[in-house]
């Protein structure tokens, strides 16, 4: 996997905005309306806490990973996203 570093637009950024303002493409089935869960991106760094609704679309084994929710998480700061080589 590649890491990419970002920065959060003033200190809060929906990890979703984030992308799409870097440009990076990424699964959004549900069109970003927090029922699909399919929206994974492994990330690092300054995010927000997984809120309890994030979580019921995660296992234990993805929080452990550092995989988040694009329409769920925010960035607070610099953090790295992970996306495959190809
Ligand atoms: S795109 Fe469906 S929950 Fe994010």
């Amino acid at each position: 996997m590649k890491e990419i570093k970002l920065q959060a637009k003033n200190g809060d950024e929906l990890l979703a905005y984030l992308l799409v303002r870097s440009g990076i493409e990424f699964e959004r089935p549900c069109g970003g309306i927090f029922h699909c869960g399919k929206c994974r991106i492994k990330v690092r760094g300054d995010f927000d806490e997984i809120s309890a609704e994030e979580g019921a679309l995660l296992s234990a084994e993805d929080i452990a990973a550092g995989i988040r929710l694009a329409c769920f998480a925010h960035a607070c700061g610099e953090v790295s996203v992970y996306l495959p080589e190809d």
